[in-house]
């Protein structure tokens, strides 16, 4: 097999490994779209003030040394269209054109669907950011500070990734709908983001830790599928964009490790579960934020049973979680598959064919990647000698999307009764004293290497450096 990998070019205006130099009419079209972006950032990026940052910039696409890290002013920061390396010989892996040449160019009937499939990605990118931008103010540490910046800067990468595909591939109405992705705000009354979890709040940083676990995670899932896309720039760039996801998810995970780990410390030192009143976030509170982000990261895989999902796989829009690992013939005409039902009051499952089936295949896929966590913060409260332990709740809990929306469901699994669920949510889901304890731990610590009353230091530092390493720089 041979690859080539394309210079990324630096110099540009927009840096860029798609050679933008040789399409005049596009880098305009970009350059133009350019600004927009960074009144965007300035209104709906991070509010806090900075002199410089210690970020990661892509430098490369291929397998090594991809990244390159300094301290960079926030005014400096360029934002760049990386597409990983171009296979030639690559193939589609499934549906009706499994083993045809990958397509270069949009197929005119696809056009559509491709374009709504890109726009859809491409409105979570900015959302999260927009979500995201008051937490710098109340960060637990410079550490914690730098990462979140790390990830809000990457997320606007991304919309820069599909605006890219958009501009180039989709003419006017690629342009109009990059327009839009700048034009819908995270939870705007008049224009809302398209996705429900983005219009939702992060209002602090235990949120923060739970939407880069739980979020994030199904963002790497939906770019999963469309890595295994047979229109191939958008294959690539989504590879590549699953790169810097990797570090997103790696923020959620050891966020929810330090602050379980601190919740079980004071646990120990004040020989009590309620931890509150000790600066700390107590086990139950965890736990319903788990509740919570979960179940509305489920809603983002839509319907369990689903013709558009059959009809994107079947054209080769969109792919399953690693198809090509996949023993099957990648067509799934002939095959069947389970989905969940309600069904005269009981949770069941129905049997469908397998194409309609592909929605709850990627959640199954993504439910299991959740539960290492759990595994993980469970190791955590074992390892502190601690008894309780945390869980996902049942896949039909609190869900507002598919087969269980309207139905209400324990976190056990059991169908209750309106009146019981009333009388049992605010044991399930945060309250409003949840959330205002929450919001009350939240001050901003910005001396290198210390660290807020709720959560414990991380174990390592970013690119090796020290953990009281100055992450970010003040003016
Ligand atoms: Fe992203
Ligand atoms: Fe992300």
């Amino acid at each position: 097999m041979t690859s080539s990998r394309p210079k990324i070019d630096f110099d540009a205006k927009i840096p860029n490994n798609v050679d933008l130099a040789s399409d005049r009419k596009l880098q305009r079209a970009l350059e133009r779209w350019q600004p927009n972006f960074l009144d965007w950032w300035g209104d709906m990026g991070p509010a806090v003030d900075t002199k410089d940052v210690y970020l990661r910039t892509a430098v490369d696409v291929g397998r090594e040394g991809w990244a390159h890290f300094d301290h960079v002013p926030m005014n400096e920061y360029r934002w760049g269209v990386f597409l990983s390396e171009h296979d030639p010989d690559r193939k589609i892996a499934f549906g009706e054109h499994k083993g045809e040449p990958v397509w270069q160019e949009v197929p005119g009937e696809y056009r559509a669907d491709l374009q709504r499939l890109i726009v859809i990605q491409g409105d979570t990118e900015p959302a999260s950011v927009e979500q995201q931008r008051f937490l710098g103010a109340t960060a637990p540490s410079l550490y914690d500070m730098r990462n979140l910046f790390q990830v809000n800067v990457e997320e606007g990468r991304h919309l820069w990734a599909m605006v890219y595909l958009l501009h180039a591939y989709f003419g006017r109405a690629g342009r109009e709908e990059a327009d839009q992705l700048l034009a819908r705000n995270s939870g705007s009354d008049d224009s809302p983001r398209i996705l429900g979890a983005f219009n939702e709040e992060t209002p602090d940083w235990l949120s923060f830790y739970m939407f880069t676990y739980f979020t994030d995670r199904d963002g790497k899932y939906q770019l999963g599928t469309l890595k295994e896309s047979g229109f191939d720039p958008l294959s690539r760039t989504c590879e590549f964009m699953l790169k810097e996801e990797a570090h997103h998810m790696f923020v959620g995970t050891t966020g929810i490790d330090r602050v379980v780990t601190r919740t079980a410390q004071l646990m120990n030192e004040h020989d009590s579960e309620d931890v509150a009143g000790a600066g700390g976030i107590p086990l139950d509170m965890i736990q319903k934020y788990i509740n919570f982000h979960y179940t509305v990261s489920l809603d983002l895989f839509g319907n369990e049973s689903s013709t558009n999902a059959a009809n994107y796989f079947t054209a080769g829009l969109k792919g399953r979680w690693q198809e090509e690992r996949r023993k099957d013939d990648h067509v799934l005409t002939d095959d069947a598959g389970a989905v969940d039902a309600v069904r005269d009051g009981q949770i069941t499952t129905t049997e469908v064919p397998a194409l309609l089936a592909l929605n709850q295949d990627l959640r199954s896929e993504y439910i299991g990647d959740c539960s290492n966590g759990l595994k993980r913060w469970n190791r955590i409260l074992e390892k502190h000698g601690i008894d309780a332990r945390l869980s996902l709740p049942h896949v039909g809990f609190n869900r507002q999307v598919g087969a269980f929306a309207g139905q209400r469901i324990s976190p056990e699994g059991k169908m209750i009764s309106e009146d019981e669920w009333q009388r049992n949510e605010g044991r399930w889901l945060p309250t409003e004293v949840d959330k205002t304890h929450v919001r009350g731990l939240m001050h901003p610590v910005l001396e290198p290497g210390k660290i807020a009353s709720w959560i414990a230091p991380p174990t390592n530092g970013i690119n090796d450096k020290p953990v009281d390493f100055e992450y970010v720089h003040f003016n």
